[in-house]
């Protein structure tokens, strides 16, 4: 299989660049260490009560796709000590951001992994989640690059076998077109309800909400953002 192959395959959705500067030895070795005490081992098979993955006792998990420098993740691990969170980023620099703050500041209610997350999803045991935070992913604006989105049918199949009855999918984004392009999907798809009942559900942030670097981007430039939540049937 070559790599165009292998990157259009519906398993394999991570497009973007996996290194960006050349870290400093002192983020090499958080990074080396952070990741040695709290990735996951997707070779060993997901315990059938995820919460057992934690330090921390905890009574459900969520999981937060492509948290970038990790400021929501850490926000919400800090904000919700009993609930345990699933943190995914293969950029190399995202993660090591991340790893200096857990350098600094170790959480016994944090798990990660650092490549594709639909590996990740593959590998969670069915009805496993409490929610799935998907914030400002890649918008792809392009359309000739649509199907690189992560918002995929095969994406949301996988959303729904792992999420729990009741469970939520929040969505976050700056990019009209992928803020449709996702109700769209979420609409077709059977297992997926829109919280929305009126404008202001979507234009007003989740609890407990800080923010994300890329939010604080589109809100420079003048973009506006949409918060949608979906409800697993
Ligand atoms: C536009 S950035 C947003 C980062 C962060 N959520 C924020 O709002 O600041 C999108 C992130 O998704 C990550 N990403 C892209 N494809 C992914 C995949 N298949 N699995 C996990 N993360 C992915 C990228 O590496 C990137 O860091």
């Amino acid at each position: 299989m070559n790599g165009q192959e292998r990157r259009s395959r519906s398993t394999e959705a991570f497009f973007g660049r996996r290194r960006g500067k050349t870290l400093r030895p002192q983020q090499a070795a958080a990074l080396a260490a952070g990741l040695d005490a709290i990735a996951l081992d997707l070779k060993q098979p997901a315990p059938d009560r995820l919460e057992s993955l934690f330090q921390a006792k905890v009574s459900e998990v969520r999981l937060e796709i492509g948290f970038g420098g990790g400021e929501h993740f850490l926000d919400e691990a800090d904000r919700l000590p009993g609930i345990g969170f699933i943190g995914v980023e293969p950029f190399v620099n995202g993660m090591a951001k991340l790893m200096a703050a857990f350098e600094e500041q170790p959480r016994q209610n944090m798990r990660v992994h650092d490549d594709d997350a639909t590996v990740l999803l593959d590998w969670l045991p069915a009805a496993s989640l409490t929610g799935i935070d998907l914030l400002y992913p890649d918008p792809w604006p392009k359309k000739k690059h649509f199907k690189r989105r992560f918002v995929s049918k095969e994406n949301l199949d996988r959303f729904a076998r792992v999420l729990k009855s009741g469970a939520l999918f929040r969505f976050a984004s700056d990019i009209d077109t992928y803020v449709n392009w996702t109700l769209q999907h979420c609409r077709a798809h059977e297992a997926f309800d829109w919280e929305a009942t009126s404008p202001l559900d979507w234009r007003t942030p989740y609890e407990g909400w800080q923010g994300t670097r890329y939010e604080a981007k589109a809100l420079r430039e003048g973009r506006t953002p949409a918060y949608l939540t979906f409800r697993r049937r």
